[in-house]
């Protein structure tokens, strides 16, 4: 039995030195300690022995277990800690995590060019608040109170007296209560409009709103100041046209159109702003005499400019938040 004992011991050992891996020193505390093991073994050996024997031997089979679970325990952390050593070493090789950048939406990106553009012909910008009065957003600009554009199918309104702008136009009122002429403003911003959404409209959208009050405006000046804009938006081989139109605030009123060729598809006219005269009653709602002053007004869809820019034929993309399409520009 002793020497049993000893051999156990010694092969133990042997095959202690030689492991490196976990699933090594799984085979060896299969082989030694589980319920078939070795030492399992020996332990049934040792209860089978009659009395006086077992008193020979408990001591030195009870130190053998002990050894083995401990050196087994000393193994099994030291490969364990050597383990989670490997896994935090880091590896210089590898290339770097690109960092994701955000970048300018294409709409602001449109809306930049415009201002910067105007900035350059000595027009100031000039912001309004969204949500406006009845009286700013249609009153003041001269549109009759049975007006269809105040029926409530086209516009969102608050209460009564209040309402999210449909246009930009209430902040010509704005301004010309705050400056005294000479006024010469651009005014970016959102309108809101309740309409079936399309490929065409949305129910929010951008403009930008010009206004420029002086003695001896005239609408040549207007025309001259637009024409130029288009062509360093477009390139100065710009194909437009101007149409006669009608709007409450303006008078006479017009609208420009530009030629748009969308590749493989059928040229077509693409109406891009609206624009006119300042009318002299608006001129009075707000205190400025008509007989001394005249103006020019207009209000283009920054939309309209970036899907003719950008060969894009769907409005409702610029409001998707698809990273495909904005990652784009
Ligand atoms: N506010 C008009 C619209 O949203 C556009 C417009 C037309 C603005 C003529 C103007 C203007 O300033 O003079 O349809």
């Amino acid at each position: 039995m002793i020497a049993k004992i000893a051999d156990v011991e010694k092969n133990f050992k042997s095959d202690l030195k030689k492991v490196s891996q976990p699933n090594e020193l799984e085979e060896i505390r299969i082989k030694y300690l589980s319920r078939k093991g070795l030492l399992t073994q020996l332990f049934e050996e040792f209860k089978s022995l009659p009395r006086e024997e077992k008193h020979k031997y408990g001591q030195s089979i009870n130190e053998l277990k002990e050894l083995l679970l401990k050196s087994y325990d000393e193994i099994k952390s030291k490969l364990e800690s050597s383990q989670a050593k490997n896994e935090t070493v880091i590896d210089y090789t590898l290339p770097e995590r690109k960092k994701q950048i955000g970048s300018k939406h294409i709409l602001i990106q449109t809306l930049d060019e415009i201002k910067s553009i105007f900035k350059g012909i000595g027009f100031s910008v000039y912001e309004g608040p969204e949500l406006e009065s009845d009286y700013n957003n249609f009153e003041a600009l001269n549109f009759p109170g049975d007006h269809p554009a105040r029926d409530m199918q086209d516009t969102f309104f608050i209460n009564e007296s209040f309402l999210l702008r449909t246009h930009t136009s209430p902040v010509q009122i704005r301004v010309m209560q705050q400056l005294k002429p000479p006024i010469r403003v651009i005014v970016p911003g959102k309108v809101y409009r309740n309409e079936a959404i399309s490929a065409k409209s949305y129910c929010l959208f951008h403009q930008v709103e010009g206004l420029y009050v002086d003695t001896d405006v005239t609408f040549t000046e207007l025309k001259g100041t637009l024409v130029s804009f288009a062509k360093q938006l477009y390139g100065s081989d710009l194909k437009y046209r101007f149409r006669a139109s009608f709007f409450p605030f303006t008078e006479p009123s017009a609208e420009m159109d530009i030629w748009w060729q969308p590749a493989g598809k059928e040229g077509r006219w693409l109406e891009i702003l609206g624009c006119g005269m300042v009318d002299p009653n608006v001129l009075k709602n707000v205190g400025i005499d008509p007989e001394k002053y005249t103006g020019y007004a207009f209000g283009m869809g920054v939309e309209r400019m970036a899907l003719r820019k950008y060969g894009i034929d769907d409005i409702r993309i610029f409001f998707d938040n698809d990273k495909r399409f904005l990652t784009q520009f």
